[in-house]
């Protein structure tokens, strides 16, 4: 009986914490109604980026892609890819055969790119990616041959080709000088020609998300919609041509990079920002840019809550009010902490153990409250990618004109495959606000690395029918 009464008194005080972290952050928690609302927001943004008159000032970008198709299954060959701009710098080479069935091989390494070169001069940063390459061709007995490359480059360019992308602006941690306005496949191309100990032909350059859609589409050839929730948050899907009026042509579809993170850019989620998310943005690399990148991605997520903290504690509602230096350190949580914490097992040591590690002495209340916390914050996050990715679909739809959707969302990025509660969180709510459909999501196993090799292989193939 006492156990049970201890158990008793341990929800009731859980609940009671529960109530007053709900309270506090009231407004990081959204209806079913404000998410509807905010998807129809989006929508509105996805269709004055489509327009010709309206893009150059829409905050999504919408930027053509040049890839018409997901793979049809007869590419084959040997390729390279580089991939460029998430958590880490990849590099692969992916052999696609076609016996009976296409089977995909690969091999990848891992490259550092060090703080000082994501911030200094762009001549630095693609002689250091060259140099790399010229790493990886070496190791696997490669230099000799001219292979075909794709990069997968994660920021927003501006395409007329799939062969060329200009940097329209850095996101998320990269600034590196010299490069915006550039087309990244000359710099890498002369990077290349000035070391002059190895040969590669840049066949193609992709977005991550489009990688990832490609990778799925590989699998699944319903698939038309790529998303990153990692580092940063970005969509693509497939358009039809028609709509897009920065490319010529009516007939068929073209896949659109939407650039979704700068969604809110002009003022548009101010009624649902809050002081928090100014405080990221003020702190941030480039401020006024990206907002609701700043609110979702998981290079943010740590940092929300530990401003969250430290407001709470000030206000003595945490840690009897202790502060240390630790907690007041830009940086010192983690969005990996967060998913530490929200494990439905261990959250809770995790809380105390990471807490304890900031100097701040927590109780046992402390760590319900604080794993609440991150619940809000990560909670947040999904349900506002659901909100745009549901507008998405919504736009899927109405273009195919059908009573009900059935299509399959392609999905990478290390918070979707880190976080415990996610990807389950995320899925519920799409299918709470797009009610008749039946959306599969797939997440893209060996990263969007085989999409940019899958993308070069097209480029190629079709290179070859036009030199023959
Ligand atoms: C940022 C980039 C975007 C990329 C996304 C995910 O939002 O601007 O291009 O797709 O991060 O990596």
């Amino acid at each position: 009986i006492a156990a049970q009464l201890l158990a008793y008194f341990l929800t009731e005080l859980k609940d009671d914490q529960v109530k007053k972290i709900d309270k506090y952050l009231y407004s990081m928690r959204f209806s079913d109604e404000t998410l509807l609302d905010i998807m129809q927001r989006f929508r509105r943004e996805l269709v004055s980026g489509l327009c010709q008159e309206t893009n150059t000032t829409a905050t999504l970008k919408m930027l053509p892609t040049f890839v018409r198709s997901i793979p049809d299954g007869s590419e084959k060959g040997d390729f390279i890819a580089l991939d460029l701009g998430g958590s880490n710098f990849r590099i692969l080479r992916v052999k696609v055969s076609h016996e009976k069935k296409q089977t995909v091989q690969m091999e990848s390494e891992i490259y550092d790119t060090p703080e000082d070169i994501i911030h200094g001069s762009g001549t630095r940063l693609f002689d250091h990616v060259a140099e790399c390459l010229g790493d990886f061709m070496e190791k696997h007995n490669i230099k000799d041959k001219k292979l075909p490359v794709g990069l997968t480059f994660s920021f927003p360019c501006r395409q007329t080709k799939l062969d060329e992308g200009y940097l329209i602006t850095w996101t998320k941690r990269f600034k590196t000088s010299g490069v915006e306005g550039m087309d990244v496949v000359k710099l890498l191309n002369k990077a290349i020609k000035k070391r002059g100990d190895y040969e590669a032909d840049i066949m193609a350059v992709v977005n991550d998300t489009v990688g990832t859609m490609m990778t799925c589409g590989f699998d699944d050839q319903r698939c038309e919609v790529g998303i990153i929730i990692g580092t940063g948050t970005n969509a693509c899907y497939m358009e039809e041509l028609r709509h897009i009026d920065l490319v010529e042509g009516d007939e068929g579809r073209m896949c659109v990079n939407t650039e979704w993170g700068g969604f809110g850019d002009d003022g548009r989620l101010e009624d649902i920002r809050t002081e928090f998310d100014r405080e990221i943005d003020r702190g941030s690399l480039n401020p006024g840019k990206q907002l609701f990148e700043k609110m979702v991605s998981g290079m943010y997520m740590g940092e929300l809550v530990r401003l969250i903290l430290v407001k709470m504690a000030r206000e003595g509602l945490l840690f009897e009010g202790r502060i240390t230096p630790e907690l007041l350190t830009k940086g010192k949580i983690d969005t990996k902490h967060v998913s530490a914490i929200e494990k439905s097992k261990e959250g809770l040591s995790k809380a105390k153990e990471i807490l304890t590690k900031l100097g701040v002495e927590p109780s046992h209340d402390d760590c319900i409250a604080v794993q609440h916390v991150c619940t809000i914050v990560s909670f947040r996050s999904a349900n506002l990618i659901a909100a745009t990715l549901a507008g998405i679909l919504l736009r899927l739809k109405e273009n195919k004109g059908a009573a009900r959707l059935r299509t399959t969302v392609g999905i990478d990025g290390s918070l979707y495959k880190m976080h415990p509660q996610y990807a389950r969180r995320l899925h519920k709510t799409v299918r709470r606000l797009v009610p008749d459909s039946d959306v599969r999501f797939l997440l893209s196993e060996s990263g969007s690395g085989k999409g940019a090799a899958m993308v070069t292989a097209v480029a190629y193939r079709l290179a070859e029918h036009s030199r023959q």
